[in-house]
């Protein structure tokens, strides 16, 4: 007789815990971190004040949020051997697997990792900076440049452009920097999230749950969809094909990538925020700038009508990102781990505010499979 039970598949819509950090409203299209709205952040704050909160609770107060300052930017250097990782794998495989790599290394120089000192939050500051360093650095050696020492004095967002370029950014691309790190820096219960919960949940360390999130972080599904997206842009070539091109690919079924969620079923509040940055970049003299501009503003057009309100298949995150960071030219290969960069304090957030009521995630699986065979040796298979 066939078991009743009822199987959410990808556990949607499944709760699993209650949070306080962060709410995604799937159905308004609104996002707030600690209570504050996306749209307020993005405008008013900076990456180290919003990080403050998704950590602490509350917003900083001036001395508090200088403290964190410095404590972040104290914690930026990379040792040798994490440089050495990124210098040897550098072209020689996926950045994502460099991150991890270089991430799942760290605790070698954590002297407090396996004692009962260790501080999930001096750890959370130390893996916020570091993870940052070590984007950049991997930036830089594809480059085919050396290391770049941090600068203690400039902002989080400021000192990435700096390790990654090794000259002192404009003013204007670390703000949209330090904007994207904002719009990427918590989303509650995602995937990558989600699986660093699974593994802080057996009181593994904060290092192995932030190096199983830039596991589940690295899929097309999720953080490499903003990759993706960019790459079907250069593929489009020029606006005029867009139609072409996507048309083409609905009918093979074919995803197109920074479009969909699991949640929204609407705009997501943090693309249309993205968006907004699209007038300036349309007026660029750069002529990749201004293709892939015109081309993304033609496939959200395109897609929105197709799949929008009949489908609920709208822009996400990811899909305007790709040609904002080619704006302040990033390159292409480390979005995702300057995804993962900044998702940083919302992985950290919920680590620890799962460990203050730890559960051990343990969900169950139907088995289906046969029952009561007998053991036949290989000779009499
Ligand atoms: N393009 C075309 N069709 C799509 C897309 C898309 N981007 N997204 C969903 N669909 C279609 C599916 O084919 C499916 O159609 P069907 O019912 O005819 O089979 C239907 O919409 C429902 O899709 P599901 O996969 O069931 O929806 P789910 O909630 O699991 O998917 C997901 C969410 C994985 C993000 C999906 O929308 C997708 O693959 N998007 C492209 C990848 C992407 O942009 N990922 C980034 C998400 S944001 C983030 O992680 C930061």
């Amino acid at each position: 007789m066939k078991s009743v039970v009822k199987i959410e598949k990808g556990l949607e819509g499944v709760y699993f815990t209650e949070s306080k950090i962060c709410k995604v409203d799937g159905t308004l299209g609104r996002l707030c971190y600690r209570g504050y709205s996306i749209e307020d952040l993005a405008e008013n704050s900076t990456f180290e004040e919003v990080s403050y909160p998704l950590l602490f609770g509350v917003l900083p107060k001036k001395g508090e949020l200088n403290t964190f300052k410095k404590d972040l930017s104290d914690k930026r250097a990379l040792p040798k051997e994490i440089i050495k990782i990124i210098e040897e794998s550098v072209n020689k495989c996926d950045t994502m697997h460099i991150l991890r790599t270089a991430v799942s290394a760290l605790p070698l120089y954590d002297k407090n990792l396996d004692s009962k000192t260790s501080d999930k939050l001096q750890d959370s500051i130390n893996l916020i900076s570091k993870v940052a360093s070590i984007t950049a650095t991997i930036g830089r050696y594809l480059y085919g440049k050396k290391y770049v020492a941090p600068n203690k004095n400039l902002g989080h967002a400021e000192n990435f452009l700096y390790m990654l370029n090794g000259v002192l950014p404009s003013k204007k691309d670390s703000r949209i920097l330090d904007k994207m790190m904002i719009l990427h820096a918590e989303h509650s219960s995602n995937a990558s999230t989600f699986s660093a919960l699974v593994t802080a949940s057996t009181l593994s360390d904060i290092y192995s749950a932030f190096t199983s999130a830039i596991g589940t972080l690295k899929g097309p599904l999720h953080g490499e969809a903003d990759e993706n997206a960019l790459r079907m842009m250069y593929a489009i070539k020029d606006a005029n094909n867009t139609e072409n091109y996507i048309n083409n690919a609905l009918n093979k079924k074919e995803r197109i990538m920074g479009f969909g969620h699991r949640i929204y079923k609407t705009y997501d509040p943090r693309a249309r925020i993205i968006r907004s940055l699209l007038t300036e970049m349309q007026k660029s003299n750069n002529t990749e700038i201004k293709n892939i501009t015109e081309i993304a503003l033609a496939a959200e057009k395109m897609m929105i009508e197709k799949l929008g309100k009949s489908h609920g298949i709208w822009p996400n995150v990811d899909f305007f990102a790709g040609p904002v960071y080619r704006y302040i030219n990033i390159p292409i290969d480390i979005f995702t781990p300057l995804f993962a960069t900044g998702r940083s304090p919302g992985w950290c957030a919920h680590i620890i505010e799962y460990l203050e009521n730890n559960r051990l995630i343990r969900p169950l699986e139907l088995y289906e499979g046969k029952t009561n065979l007998h053991y036949k040796k290989i000779s009499s298979r």
